[in-house]
């Protein structure tokens, strides 16, 4: 099974390649359908993106937003429909706050699940962005897999003052320039965890190609922390 994201902006929304929708959203007056091979016509009242699957006391979907917030509803074991209602548990972000592409992660080892968000504004023009202002990886971390998720200093990720809450894992540093759209797994080989993300080069072309970090996460600390 897998899900994959459809978006027009300024909409969009997350399918099931089993069949039709995951996530039906009541039509909200003015705002427009999305324009898919999805059977019925939908109608969206915040961006959908960035879907993430975990099974924790059954499966549960985390999407969102950008400015909206990262939420997390239950899906049907037949991954066909939400089985709980949307927007659902709010788990970071929200409130105007840029925050996106967050996957929920627990280590082997660990006691703590994992929420790891991208917060700022991805690269795509060809000047920088204000400092700070850019992508970068955060963390919070809760005992459970539905939050809630704090960061290092026990503000809660539902915060939406600056700085962000959520600890640094991996900011802009060398040519690495705007480094998030993370995805964390345990490679099956090393049996060590891996964090792939994306970023551009501060030497090269901000608007040009966009390169695939890999690194190793050590949790041995309680908190990830990037290794090589
Ligand atoms: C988990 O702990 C066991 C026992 O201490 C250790 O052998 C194993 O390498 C650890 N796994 C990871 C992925 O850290
Ligand atoms: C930018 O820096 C990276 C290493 O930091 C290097 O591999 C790459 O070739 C550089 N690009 C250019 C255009 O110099």
């Amino acid at each position: 099974m897998c899900y994959i994201m459809r978006s027009r902006p300024p909409t969009a929304a997350i399918l099931s390649s089993v069949l039709p929708l995951v996530l039906r959203w009541n039509q909200v007056p003015g705002q427009t359908s999305v324009q898919s091979s999805c059977p019925s016509r939908v109608m969206f009242s915040m961006l959908v993106v960035d879907p993430d699957l975990i099974d924790y006391n059954g499966l549960k979907l985390s999407f969102g937003s950008w400015s909206s917030g990262i939420y997390q509803i239950s899906i049907s074991s037949d991954v066909n429909h939400a089985s709980s209602r949307t927007p659902g548990t709010h788990l970071a972000g929200g409130n105007g706050r840029p925050v996106e592409g967050a996957i929920t992660f627990k280590p082997d080892n660990s006691s703590y699940w994992f929420h790891f968000f991208s917060d700022g504004v991805t690269h795509l023009t060809s000047k920088p962005l204000p400092p700070g202002k850019e992508y970068k990886v955060l963390v919070g971390r809760g005992s459970g897999g539905t939050g809630p998720f704090y960061g290092k200093f026990g503000r809660a990720l539902t915060e939406t003052s600056d700085p962000p809450p959520g600890s640094l894992v991996l900011g802009s540093h060398g040519d690495v320039y705007a480094p998030g759209g993370q995805s964390v797994f345990k490679d099956p080989v090393s049996g060590r965890y891996v964090m792939v993300y994306h970023y551009v080069r501060k030497n090269e072309t901000f608007d040009g190609q966009s390169y695939l970090g890999i690194n190793f996460l050590d949790f041995s600390s309680g908190w990830p922390v990037v290794v090589d």
